[in-house]
């Protein structure tokens, strides 16, 4: 009798765990298409905006054709069959007709244009002659990960490399917010090279092997420690917040910046949905972010990116630093056939642009009175 009943509390506690994982995953998540207005697709970029900044003088600054070394064999296929090369776009909100304009990225003897795989970005804006410096990440293909340099031209539309950061604390890293020239936070996304093992790190551990590092510049320093696979991040207008996205918890963390650049964790806000890239909004009292609202969906894209997966753009209100997680919106839902798996979102103006991980680039017009 006693075996009996230990084999269906057994029984029991398998199921509830597997249904964990397959609510966890999504499977019986339905969403509704919305738009906030007309919305339309940027002609020339169909492989990827991962990420993208926007200056106050109207400037998209975007990253394309993500990849890194723990992407699946799907995944660098694509990219391979596609021709699939690392750039940067720009995007000017301030044209009447607006396209997306690859940059030309002038080499350095530190910086080969071939082996570049550019993912988070990071602007330190010049109001005066609008050489804006801009930082990047890059999983170079020689060598270790690095964050490149370079100014832009806006006369010859040229970005031309100035420097490169390395460390050993690096490891596969994934965006970074620019503090002041050369000082930047920066997250130290996945620990294991390896496509299995960081889907084991991703999915299956029970700590988290990501960081969070600080740039002096002159030398990294880990600032947090212990995280789940830490992503896009921002600052607040002030500086005196920096926000990071920990979508494998679909969490963001808040924390409040103390002297000598340590950081004090003062919120964790749950979204339920996994927030990728952060982008403060023009005013600074919202954060907008790409999200993946289907986990399973998402898993099945990166491992082939012919495979749609939903988009989901969110805003969430800022109030006194912390995000308001009841008076989260959510401002765009597609089912992936207009743009799959959206990392980044920012707006312009009531302009609102989409990025994606590995798909297009949309821009939508937007309602004022939503913004
Ligand atoms: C940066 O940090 C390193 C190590 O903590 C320290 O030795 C160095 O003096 C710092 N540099 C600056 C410019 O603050």
């Amino acid at each position: 009798m006693l075996r009996k009943a230990l084999l269906v509390a057994a029984v029991a506690v398998i199921i509830y765990k597997l249904m964990n994982v397959v609510i966890k995953a999504g499977v019986f998540t339905h969403y509704k298409k919305h738009y906030p207005g007309p919305c339309r697709q940027i002609k020339g970029l169909n492989y990827g905006s991962e990420d993208l900044e926007v200056t106050k003088d109207g400037l998209a600054f975007i990253t394309s054709g993500v990849s890194y070394a723990a992407m699946s064999t799907g995944y660098k296929e694509f990219l391979q069959r596609n021709g699939i090369k690392g750039r940067i776009f720009l995007y000017d909100f301030n044209e009447v007709h607006p396209e997306a304009r690859e940059l030309q990225l002038v080499p350095s003897k530190d910086f080969n244009p071939d082996y570049f795989h550019p993912h988070g970005i990071s602007i330190l804006e010049d109001s005066v002659k609008g050489e804006h410096i801009i930082y990047v990440i890059n999983h170079a293909e020689i060598g270790d990960e690095a964050v490149e340099k370079f100014k832009f031209l806006p006369e010859s539309y040229k970005l031309l490399h100035l420097k490169s950061f390395r460390g050993p604390l690096m490891h596969i890293t994934n965006d970074l917010a620019i503090i002041g020239e050369d000082q930047f936070y920066i997250s130290d996304y996945l620990y294991f090279k390896d496509h299995t093992l960081s889907l084991i790190e991703q999915a299956f551990l029970p700590f988290g092997l990501g960081s969070l590092l600080y740039f002096n510049g002159s030398d990294f320093s880990v600032v947090d420690s212990g995280l789940f696979s830490p992503n896009g991040m921002t600052l607040s207008k002030d500086k005196r917040y920096l926000y990071l996205s920990l979508p494998a918890l679909s969490t963001v963390n808040v924390y409040e910046l103390e002297k000598g650049n340590s950081l004090v964790l003062i919120q964790s806000a749950y979204l339920h949905s996994m927030a990728d890239n952060l982008h403060l909004s023009e005013s600074g009292d919202a954060l907008y972010s790409g999200a993946h609202p289907i986990l399973h969906q998402l898993v099945v894209h990166l491992d082939d990116p012919r495979q749609p997966a939903p988009s989901s753009v969110l805003r969430l209100p800022l109030k006194d630093g912390k995000i308001v997680p009841e008076d989260i919106t959510e401002l765009f839902y597609d089912h992936g056939d207009l743009i799959s798996a959206s990392s980044c979102a920012a707006i312009y103006k009531n302009k609102l642009l989409i990025g994606s991980v590995i798909n297009k680039l949309v821009v939508c017009d937007v309602n004022a009175d939503i913004v």
